[in-house]
């Protein structure tokens, strides 16, 4: 997917700058060509020598080199690249990004293109945190940026949260995805995935039993097709997909906000085993034994996000898939639940234990759609998310 494409890979000064050094060599193995630009920043970090080195071609740094402008402006040098990757994003350069400055090369390259734009953001978790940088995220996003990372872990300056740049594997797998040229190239896919946690005090929760297996794989496969996913996804076991935009919440209340931002959308996919009930008052601090008894819990009803989307009066994605875990009559009940829900279609399956489907890594599903149930012989997760993908693809076409 990347084979003689033109990446313009700008490398902002973080002290992820080295793993950008890598980046360049997993891109061109993959047949890239990369054109590297370093900021001023970049190059405490690392050095304009070993960054052409590894280019194999010249490292771009100045928005005044004379020659380069006889060779090349700067309008050309961003426009003649299929994608441009910003990695590592400090949070100047995404601020600088938001407000359309152009006082360097690297931000005049930004600003002055048309082509798409890769961020994978770096930084100190509490500047991650900031409600300015967050603004600018939002910003970006909404001038159609898209973004891989930050992770989760240990940082450079010592702290532990969110702000470590994405590792360069990542990265790779978000510039596939941008760049892939499948039926769903320029659709934009919402997919919910994974359980939901709600809290009974800070340190307990109620759950179900989802992996988050089948949804990371329906969103694998939309974008392989070349959609671009949002991925609303609960606490999952398993590791979120490269190349979609993740979005992490715990509760059913995070889901439905989560969704609510990510739309509009052209498809709705949503495969999350949320939690249909929650504790009403969860308490703020540990509850702790008592003589007196056991404790009472009160639930409330957990909105239902499927339904809301699908009965949505404007703006309703146009394709609405819902899923149906049942342990009893199986197609009756996900039939009865299409037309509750109001959804296109639905994906039922048999969640009873002994079919080892929960949490496990085969599915047998029927799909529902208005002209009648369609069963689909028993295979592996990722073989019914590509068929499913392929029937999205054909249905949005
Ligand atoms: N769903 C949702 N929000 C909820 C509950 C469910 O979006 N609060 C979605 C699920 O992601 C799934 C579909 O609705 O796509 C059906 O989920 P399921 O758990 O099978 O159905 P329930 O709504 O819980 O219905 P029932 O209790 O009757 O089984």
């Amino acid at each position: 997917m990347l084979a003689s494409k033109n990446i313009l890979l700008v490398i902002g000064g973080g002290i992820a700058a080295f793993k950008s050094l890598d980046l360049i060599r997993r891109l061109r193995e993959r047949g890239a060509s990369v054109t590297p630009v370093l900021t001023r920043a970049g190059e405490e970090f690392v050095t304009p020598l070993s960054v052409s080195a590894l280019a194999g071609t010249k490292v771009f740094r100045d928005l005044f080199d004379l020659t380069d402008e006889a060779e090349m402006g700067h309008i050309e040098l961003s426009r003649s690249a299929d994608l441009i990757i910003v990695a590592p994003a400090t949070a100047d350069l995404m601020a600088k990004m938001a407000q359309g400055h152009a006082n360097d090369l690297a931000s005049t390259l930004l600003l002055a293109t048309d082509t798409p734009v890769l961020v994978a953001p770096a930084m100190n978790v509490r500047m991650w945190d900031h409600a300015a940088t967050q603004r600018n995220i939002s910003t970006l996003k909404a001038d159609g940026i898209h973004f891989v990372g930050p992770n989760e872990g240990d940082m450079a300056c010592g702290e532990y949260g969110p702000g470590r740049m994405s590792e360069p594997l990542e990265i790779v797998a978000a510039a596939e995805a941008m760049l892939a040229d499948g039926p769903l190239k320029g659709k934009r896919v919402l997919v919910t995935s994974g359980p939901t946690h709600e809290p009974i005090d800070p340190v307990r929760y109620i759950a179900n039993r989802s992996s988050g297996a089948q949804g990371t794989a329906i969103a694998r496969a939309l974008a392989a097709l070349g959609a671009h996913v949002i991925f609303v996804t609960g606490p999952a076991d398993v590791p979120a997909p490269g190349g979609v935009e993740v979005v992490q919440v715990e509760t059913a209340q995070q889901m439905l906000e989560a969704v609510e931002t990510a739309l509009p959308a052209d498809a709705a996919v949503f495969a999350a085993a949320v939690a249909d009930w929650r504790v009403a008052s969860a308490s703020n601090s540990k509850m702790k034994k008592t003589k007196g008894g056991l404790p009472e819990l009160k639930f409330a009803e957990n909105p239902d996000i499927l339904a809301s989307v699908a009965q949505m009066k404007k703006g309703r994605p146009a394709l609405v898939v819902g899923f149906a875990a049942e342990t009893d009559d199986v197609i009756a009940n996900a039939t009865a639940k299409r037309e509750r829900k109001g959804c296109d279609w639905i994906i039922a399956n048999d969640v009873s234990a002994e079919t080892g489907i929960m949490g496990g890594s085969e599915n047998d599903v029927n799909l529902i759609s208005n002209s009648g149930s369609e069963d689909w012989p028993r295979m592996s997760k990722a073989q019914v998310a590509d068929k499913l993908a392929n029937r999205i693809a054909q249905a949005l076409a």
